[in-house]
């Protein structure tokens, strides 16, 4: 399988678990982002937990597959650490990760947006307890998908220039 052709967003999801292997398989795969000057500035919560699924679901509209996973991490980053400004790229790129993580291990998983919207960022750092400079990124959801839809076609040669844009 072509894990980068094949990922999507699932947001429909078996009753099975996602196993322990896999998920420190994801997180290893998480940390092998690249990072700006090597900083390593993330971090991840990996949440099981029923009740917090609830409690998330409350604070951000988009995530109410949230509900139905076994299984969601929260990408933080540590703006005391990161190189310059580059929190997002680095939280994004170990985001990524743990998407085509969870895909190649066959799992679905939806990216949900926290960075940038500053009502969901400061809603689920308070609830998660976070730090002054530990900034929440991300929201990924995984499970084992219920979602036989293929993934998108993204592909579209007017996006590609070359050398020059015209
Ligand atoms: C920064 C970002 C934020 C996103 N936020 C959400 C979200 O809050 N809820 C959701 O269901 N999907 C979210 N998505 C998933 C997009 O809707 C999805 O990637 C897009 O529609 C393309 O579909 P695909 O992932 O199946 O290719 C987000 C994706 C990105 C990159």
């Amino acid at each position: 399988m072509d894990i980068l052709l094949e990922r999507k967003s699932v947001r429909k999801y078996t009753d099975e678990k996602v196993k322990d292997e896999d998920l420190n398989y994801i997180l290893k795969c998480a940390m092998s982002a690249p990072t700006a000057r090597n900083t390593r500035c993330y971090s991840f919560i990996a949440i099981k937990d029923k009740e917090t699924h609830k409690k998330i679901a409350a604070v951000h509209r988009a995530a109410q597959m949230i509900l139905q996973a076994p299984l969601a991490i929260l990408v933080v980053g540590d703006a005391d650490k990161v190189f310059g400004d580059y929190l997002p790229q680095d939280c994004a790129a170990a985001t990524q990760n743990i998407l085509l993580a969870a895909t190649s291990k066959g799992y679905g998983s939806v990216w949900c947006g926290v960075y940038g919207n500053e009502e969901r960022q400061t809603a689920l750092e308070k609830l998660f307890n976070l730090p002054q400079n530990i900034k929440a990124f991300s929201l990924v959801v995984i499970g084992k998908s219920a979602d036989n839809a293929p993934a998108k076609n993204g592909w579209d040669e007017t996006k590609i220039k070359y050398e020059k844009w015209q």
